[in-house]
């Protein structure tokens, strides 16, 4: 089975091929931040232009590049939710309509399923079942998943998504969009030690994440401190490691309620790489493995939503004829 996989849910254009024997055969990606830099933000009206000027070169390209014929697809799978409504309709219709013209089944994906099934696109894949932390732009979670569509919400976020936190903290500190690259960039030149940033919603039982504060104390700490590069650094740092070990806490209280031994991040926040190390460091104590997917599969990409597309479709999951997208769409 060959399946033409397509993300659109934010300001990523991904389009990839995916192959149920030969793995992964192309991917192609057009990223917006460029256009979105001087807003401070995504305009969503911005973001569905753009996809709409670039959704169709690229799906030419990954064809392309993976020497696939129409007739080759097996089936189309796209991005349904959850995100911005637009950004959502054009690889909803370019998807549906492509897959009625060229006779295919198509597949709507939830784009958190694409995020936390990226790590079974490498080699050295987990095996079920795992916990998994999805940090995002848009969501903070962690679910135990059992296998292909089977996935409980342990725990998620009450109010900002760690990479929110991350992005209006860096905007506080004067950084360009997205700001969570930038602000850890910056933090790996701080020490911590001057800050106590709090560890929100660790000192109670439960998964449940709150970033909101973090971001309060961090607009505080900054008002309240000198301006200058290397405070700036210290707040960094203090932030970064508040939020990292936050997360690390919550994962091992998951891991201690399942009983799992892998554990999966993925999402934007897991290119982060103070959270990698020190969520290795917790396997290693309790004697088993943490998985990531690469670098380039960590933010928005079609080969997530390929791959659990291919999974979708094997389980007879298809579309009706209507073109449909669900901004808000629960795990
Ligand atoms: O998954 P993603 O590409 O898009 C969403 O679905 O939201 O995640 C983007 C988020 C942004 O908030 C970005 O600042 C954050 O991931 N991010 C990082 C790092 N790289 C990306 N946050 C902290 N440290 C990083 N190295
Ligand atoms: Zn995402």
């Amino acid at each position: 089975m060959r399946v033409l996989g397509i993300e659109s849910s934010c300001d990523e254009t991904g389009i990839a091929i995916y192959d149920e024997e030969l793995g992964l055969l192309s991917h192609a990606l057009y990223s917006q931040v460029k256009l979105h830099a001087d807003y401070g933000g995504v305009v969503p009206e911005l973001a569905s232009r753009d996809h709409v000027r670039k959704i169709v070169p690229l799906i030419r390209e990954a064809l392309a590049t993976a020497d696939t014929r129409i007739e080759d697809l097996d089936g189309i799978a796209y991005t349904k939710g959850p995100g911005l409504i637009g950004a959502l309709l054009v690889g909803a219709c370019v998807g549906r309509s492509l897959a009625f013209a060229w006779n295919k089944p198509a597949v709507g994906v939830h784009h958190m399923e694409g995020h936390l099934l990226a790590p079974m696109l490498e080699d050295d894949a987990p095996e079920f079942p795992f916990v998994a932390l999805l940090v995002s732009g848009g969501h903070s979670m962690l679910v135990d998943v059992q296998g292909i569509g089977r996935y409980q919400v342990l725990g998620e976020s009450i109010d900002d998504a760690a990479g929110e936190a991350f992005d209006k903290t860096a905007k506080l500190m004067g950084l360009d969009y997205p700001g969570g690259p930038r602000l850890s960039k910056l933090a790996a030149q701080g020490h911590a030690a001057d800050y106590k940033f709090p560890r929100p919603m660790t000192d109670r039982p439960g998964l449940d994440f709150s970033f909101s504060g973090l971001k309060t104390f961090a607009a505080n700490t900054i008002a309240a401190e000198p301006d200058d590069e290397q405070t700036r650094a210290n707040i960094a740092r203090a932030f970064e490691e508040a939020v990292v070990d936050t997360l690390a806490i919550k994962c091992r209280r998951a891991l201690e309620l399942t009983g799992y031994q892998r554990l999966v991040i993925a999402g934007g926040v897991s290119a982060n790489q103070r959270l990698r190390t020190s969520l290795a460091e917790l396997m290693q104590k309790r004697h088993g493995r943490v998985f990531y997917p690469r670098g380039e599969f960590c933010t928005d990409n079609g080969a997530m939503i390929a791959y659990a597309g291919l999974q979708r479709l094997k389980a007879g999951a298809t579309e009706d004829l209507a073109v449909k997208a669900q901004p808000r769409w629960p795990l």
